[in-house]
């Protein structure tokens, strides 16, 4: 026991195992009155408040949730952090969103004092949604990485993020160059790729808006640069599907593209996937391919209804995420997207169950990014990572909750009635970096 070593006391719930594949029973791990143990910023243990106690040396102070469930961080899979000041903009679709909104939005992130207030502002909506790492696209201009690496930095958070790459089909000050998107992202992955818990994703912003040299580009960096990401789009909305198809003649569906660059592999992360074909899923399977699950966006952006469960298929399981997506998303908070993703399951008549749902947002994010080895789970020895949400955090949960007969039902009405304002405490890293004052 070190000399910062603590210890939280409340309900622990993670799981093990992938709810898609495997039983709920076989997955789900709870402790009705757990203790987590943290230790030089990892889980040196994790049981039941009774057997730990114990041994504990009286020295290590045991921070008490009453109300508390004690889960592992959320994994938003896909975000833009610069798109924070335009979340909620109305009325168009995403091809007219984008340059309506979008495009606008971003040219204002050449000035690195915005970048630095927006990067700041989107930090601290993380982490008081209970958000504990992120995969994030930035603007065109390295500065806006730079920007959000140094706010991530400074609480040692696990952080995934790149500089847009586009050179094409956007407004002029938005564009890159083959050269320069690569010369741009070879020199952020050598000043921020590995630095402490900081990943560096090659982020083309989609096929339509790079050129086929770009694409090239950025998989020859990736095969320079193999420990890094990639992250882009696909398939989200119908109009955009068959502009990549008439920008791309010759390749034979959507994913195909990018599989033809070299982009597609493990550590590969593709958001929506609204319209994937079976032949595509398999690709992904076949590749190590993830998606992100962005359902807040996809009925914001009338883009569609995501089919977790044929992504899911237990023939070719493809490994899911959830993601925000904001400014498309309209929440930062995973709970608020988690009820979204269960309506989406509701209407494509596959009801999704909390256990299900919380694998989204926590250990289906984490190998959906190839970092169950250190997040996820609350298993002795993973990163410290991890929330508390509260059962009591408003009067209709409270009253809600004490009605509850079953660990799922509390998690299921976690989903349904949560919000940023369920979380009580983020910690990360094994610090304490959000409390709710109530
Ligand atoms: N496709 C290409 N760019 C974007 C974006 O910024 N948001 C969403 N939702 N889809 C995109
Ligand atoms: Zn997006």
């Amino acid at each position: 026991y070190g000399s910062n070593c603590f210890a939280v006391r409340g309900a622990i719930v993670y799981l093990t195992g992938d709810p898609f594949l495997e039983t709920a029973e076989t997955c789900l791990q709870y402790i009705e009155d757990g203790l987590l143990i943290i230790d030089a910023g990892k889980i040196l243990s994790c049981g039941t408040a009774q057997k730990l106690l114990r041994s504990l040396p009286a020295a290590v102070p045991v921070q008490t949730y009453p109300h508390g469930i004690i889960l592992p961080g959320f994994i938003d899979t896909h975000i833009h952090y610069v798109q924070t000041d335009m979340i909620g903009s109305y009325g168009e679709q995403l091809l007219d969103w984008l340059n309506t909104y979008t495009f606008p939005e971003e040219l204002k992130f050449s000035d690195p004092f915005h970048c630095k207030n927006v990067a700041k502002r989107f930090m601290d909506q993380l982490l008081k949604s209970g958000t504990t790492t992120a995969m994030v696209f930035c603007a065109v201009y390295p500065e806006s990485v730079n920007a959000l690496f140094e706010e991530a930095q400074k609480i040692n958070m696990r952080l995934i993020a790149g500089k847009v790459l586009m050179d094409r089909n956007a407004p002029e000050g938005l564009l890159d160059t083959v050269q320069s998107g690569y010369a741009d992202s070879k020199r952020l992955i050598e000043r921020w790729h590995g630095t402490g818990r900081l990943s560096y994703a090659i982020t083309p912003r989609f096929a339509p808006t790079s050129s086929p040299e770009q694409l090239e580009a950025a998989g020859q960096l990736w095969k320079e640069h193999p420990t890094t990401y990639i992250q882009s789009h696909i398939s989200e909305n119908k109009k955009e599907v068959a502009w990549a198809a008439s920008l791309f003649p010759e390749r034979k569906n959507y994913l195909d593209i990018y599989h033809h660059y070299g982009l597609t592999g493990k550590q590969a992360l593709y958001a929506h996937g609204v319209h994937l074909l079976e032949e595509e899923f398999q690709c992904c399977y076949d590749t190590g391919t993830s998606l992100a699950h962005c359902p807040t966006s996809n009925m914001f952006l009338g883009s569609g209804l995501f089919d977790v469960s044929a992504a899911k298929n237990k023939k070719r399981p493809v490994e899911v995420g959830l993601g925000t997506d904001v400014g498309a998303g309209t929440s930062f908070s995973m709970l608020v997207t988690l009820n979204e993703a269960y309506k989406t399951g509701q209407l494509r008549n596959v009801p999704l169950d909390a256990v299900k749902l919380l694998y989204l947002a926590t250990l289906g994010g984490a190998r959906a990014l190839s970092l169950e080895d250190k997040i996820g789970t609350l298993e002795a020895g993973k990163e410290a990572d991890f929330i508390v949400l509260n059962t009591h955090a408003t009067s209709l949960m409270k009253e809600r909750m004490e009605r509850v007969t079953s660990i799922q039902e509390a998690l299921f009405l976690l989903t349904v009635l949560g919000t940023e304002e369920t979380v009580e405490a983020t910690y990360v890293a094994g610090k304490l970096v959000y409390k709710k004052q109530f």
